[in-house]
């Protein structure tokens, strides 16, 4: 309940205050109405358990075990640059929803617009967010196919808005999204579709200064905070590294970094409305020397594990653990790492994925989501875990 979609009785309380007309018993109606409108419109108020399914992952949507989740992230939906509408790549996004909800009627689902798709796709939505008119196109749309094919909401992963014009016309964006969205609602009689969206967890990844929190704050229910590929080969190719790490004592970036020190302390968005995120892969790299394989061990640039390669999912590194190589927990960074021979993962398992959950239980943080949900092993071992330990 404390959580979010605040915005629906606080409106109503606020038109409300200011008749004069209204009698004791209407008022009590009103009241009573008005709770059972903030229950049944606060279904994330037991939080989100969140992940993103990607259609070319090779996991079929009805292999997902939907059970362990509250909130599913179908990805992604295209913007079309000529027509500023949102396009769908695959048929299987239209009975996504239906899909899931077999293992669990109540499980909701979220579009997700955009995805990690560099410059190019990024400079499509600077372009559109810049004119009043292509930015009204692309709410309708968005609404209008969100409807069509059954989603609760909508998720924007622009990856990244980069400079100060990109964050006032992405302010300008979800002010009026949600405009568009409660107009919508009200029309309909329909819940207001949810509105989300996946963000940069760290000035290590982009930097946060481009995000218009405030915005952000009043017009969506929560962001997802990628804090994850802090470290990796690419930029960090002479030693091993966490490439998730929840805290970093001898550094700055960090889970805990982008968080609570980015997110809610500099850019004042509120807890309850942040969702950690937790990678379901890691990265390989390759040791100098096989004998040599602690974190920050001699490296020569990214590795490859025979199934997964340097980039490796969760169930493509248990195949590496179970074929053989050796498993870390460092509870110090929260990382997990594993190796053989000189091949060396840095990656989150049951105990990275446990303590990050908990860290966010204790701040106060909406939930958690994962990217995705494909990478997970069969068993649904790392979103089993993560489920539980946040609770019911
Ligand atoms: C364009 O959008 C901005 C931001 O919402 C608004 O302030 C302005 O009035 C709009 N201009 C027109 C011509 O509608
Ligand atoms: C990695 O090592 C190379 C050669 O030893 C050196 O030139 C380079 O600066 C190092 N890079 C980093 C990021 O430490
Ligand atoms: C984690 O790794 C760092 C770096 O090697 C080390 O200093 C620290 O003691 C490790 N933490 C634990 C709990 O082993
Ligand atoms: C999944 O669970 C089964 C039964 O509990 C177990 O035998 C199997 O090894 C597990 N597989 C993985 C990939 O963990």
């Amino acid at each position: 309940m404390k959580y979010q979609n605040l915005y629906t009785p606080y409106t109503k309380k606020k038109t409300m205050a200011n008749s004069n007309t209204l009698s004791l018993s209407t008022f009590t109606i009103i009241v009573l109405v008005l709770q059972l409108n903030f229950f049944s419109s606060n279904a994330e108020a037991a939080g989100v358990k969140g992940g993103y399914w990607y259609y070319d992952s090779g996991l079929d949507a009805s292999a997902i075990d939907s059970s362990y989740f509250t909130h599913l992230f179908c990805a992604f939906a295209d913007l079309d640059s000529n027509t500023n509408k949102i396009t769908l790549p695959s048929s299987t996004f239209s009975t996504f929803t239906q899909t899931v909800q077999k293992k669990n009627p109540a499980v909701k689902t979220l579009l997700s617009i955009g995805g990690g798709g560099g410059p190019t796709l990024a400079s499509k939505f600077s372009t559109m967010a810049k004119q009043n008119s292509s930015r009204k196109t692309f709410i309708d749309s968005s609404i209008q196919v969100a409807r069509a094919n059954n989603f609760h909401g909508l998720d924007l992963d622009w990856e990244y808005p980069n400079s100060n014009t990109d964050k006032t016309n992405l302010g300008f964006l979800l002010n009026e999204w949600r405009a568009a969205i409660k107009q919508e609602a009200r029309i309909s009689g329909k819940t207001q579709l949810l509105l989300s969206g996946a963000v940069s967890g760290s000035n290590q990844i982009s930097p946060l200064q481009y995000y218009p929190a405030q915005a952000i704050t009043n017009n969506m229910d929560w962001i997802n905070v990628m804090v994850y590929d802090l470290f990796i080969p690419d930029g960090y190719r002479n030693s091993t590294q966490p490439p998730a790490p929840l805290y970093n004592p001898t550094g700055i970036f960090s889970g805990s970094e982008g968080i609570n020190v980015s997110w809610i302390n500099q850019l004042k968005v509120p807890p309850n409305k942040l969702a950690i995120g937790l990678p379901f892969y890691g990265y390989a790299w390759t040791l100098v020397n096989a004998n040599v394989h602690g974190l920050f061990a001699g490296a020569n640039g990214a590795g490859s594990i025979p199934s997964g390669g340097s980039t490796p999912v969760y169930r493509d590194i248990r195949s590496f653990i179970n074929n053989g190589a050796q498993t870390v927990y460092n509870s110090t960074y929260v990382t997990n790492y594993c190796y053989s021979g000189t091949t060396w993962v840095g990656y989150d398992d049951t105990q990275s994925v446990s303590s990050k959950v908990s860290y966010a239980k204790s701040i106060g943080l909406i939930g958690y989501f994962a990217w995705q949900v494909g990478g997970d092993d069969n068993n649904w071992t790392l979103s089993k875990t993560a489920s539980s330990i946040w609770g019911p």
